[in-house]
Formats: structure tokens, sequence, C-alpha cells
């Protein structure tokens, strides 16, 4: 079933990094001999970062990418960055929807879609984070919010949906060193899949993001629909990014 999908991991760094750390984070990614790995390798970065991060990158095989996307493109929007701002960096990748977004910045499923079709139309990967709460997953309602999430994203149709990356990252994992377990995330991994399998996108990478680490990557990873992961804390320290991808 996963012969066709090429492993996806993800860094998601988040709001950490200086440009002395990102320098010895970024060397210490390129030193590793990945002979083994066939793993594709990402890094989102911090705005600020881009620069430096195509910079240290170009050239090798891991890709970079940044956190968040304007609708628009171009214009009197403050604090907005653009795909074509984006494509400046050479950037491959963007998180949309992540949950840190929608509950700080009040972002709609239906922006979150807007911004996939944004990176979409610059000709960057949208990685659509999607995920419930606890008391959501309490609520049997897990499945439910996530079709909520993916609707608005699902109608931009097959051509679009095909280009995407699927993160499903339930909220009360997200550095809480509480990971879902791997038949948890497959339960929801599946149910996503059906619903790309719907809209004629089955092959899309699904990542499982929250409080992966190399000790407990193999396990999700061994789960049929699960492709990869968007990993936060741990991709600020090489050799436990360097071994989940390994
Ligand atoms: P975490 O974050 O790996 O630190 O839990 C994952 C994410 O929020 O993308």
């Amino acid at each position: 079933m996963t012969a066709t999908r090429t492993r996806l991991v993800l860094g998601n760094w988040k709001m950490h990094g200086s440009l002395a750390d990102n320098a010895k984070l970024l060397s210490a990614l390129l030193a590793a001999p990945r002979v083994a790995s066939t793993a594709q390798m990402g890094v989102c970065v911090p705005f600020p970062y881009l620069a430096q991060t195509a910079q240290a990158l170009t050239g090798s095989s891991i890709a970079w990418g940044a956190q968040d996307i304007s609708t628009q493109a171009q214009g009197a929007f403050t604090g907005e960055v653009s795909g074509a701002m984006l494509n400046d960096f050479a950037c491959r990748f963007v998180l949309t929807g992540h949950s840190e977004r929608r509950a700080m910045h009040a972002e709609s499923d239906q922006i979150i879609a807007d911004k996939a079709n944004a990176a979409l139309v610059a000709g960057l990967t949208p990685v659509v984070c999607v995920g419930e709460s606890l008391a959501e997953r309490d609520a049997g309602q897990a499945l439910v919010v996530i079709a909520r999430q993916l609707a608005p994203v699902l109608a931009l149709g097959a051509d679009a949906v095909q280009k995407m990356v699927v993160a499903y990252e339930p909220v009360w994992a997200i550095g809480t060193g509480r990971t879902a377990s791997p038949e948890q995330a497959q339960e929801v991994h599946a149910a996503i899949r059906a619903a790309l399998r719907g809209v004629g996108a089955e092959q899309v990478q699904i990542l499982y993001g929250g409080s992966v680490k190399a000790a407990n990557a193999a396990s999700l990873f061994a789960m049929p629909d699960i492709d990869g992961a968007l990993v936060g804390g741990a991709s600020l320290v090489a050799e436990e990014f360097l071994a989940i991808a390994s």
C-alpha cells in the first residue's frame, strides 16, 4: 500500500532558532551520512531564516519551507508573507493550518484552504495540518472534526489536492510528550486516506505529527497509512531528527 509513497520527514522549527543555532543545526544535518535513508527530509523555518536556510541547503537533498503563507498575492497586508516571496527563497513546502495558527490566530477551515490554494498557485507544496483537541477526541468527535477541517481543502478538487501533503496532528499530542499510539494515528490516517480517495487523490502523503521522536517513529511508520512525520521539538536536535528520518 505504501510502496509508491516516499516517506517524508519535515521539521517544524516553530518560533525557535537564531542565526548561530541554525548554522549549527543545519551543518549537523548536512554532515550526516544519509546513505541508508530513503526518506525525503525538509525543514520549515521562521521567515527571517529562509535566506540562511536556502543558502545552507541549496544543492543538498534536504528541502526547506515556511510555516505560513498569505492568502493574498500582494498589497496592504501588514505582517503577511506571499507565495511569491517564499519562492524568492526557493521554498518547496509551506505549512498551512497548523493547530497553533488555528488556535492563536483564529484561522478558519476556509482560510486554511485559501492558504493551501495560494501555495499551489505559487507552485509550493502546502502541508495542510488537521487534528482534533482532547475534548473533541473524548467526545468521540475526532473523525468528524477532521472531516470538517478537510472539507474546504478537498473542495479545491483532485488536481489541487494531488499536489498537497496532509499532516494529522492531534492537538493533545503536540509538544506534550503524549504521542497518539500507532493504532490511534492509523485509524485517523485511514479515514483521511478514504476522504482523499473520494476526491481522486489517494496517493497524497499523510504525515503524523505530535511528539514524534526517534524512539517512537518506527512504530508509527510501520502503519500502512502513515507516510512520514511532521516533527516539532525533536527537529531542533540534529541527532533526533536524523534518526527519525533514517
Ligand atoms: P512536537 O510538534 O513534535 O513538538 O509535538 C509537532 C508540531 O506541532 O508540528
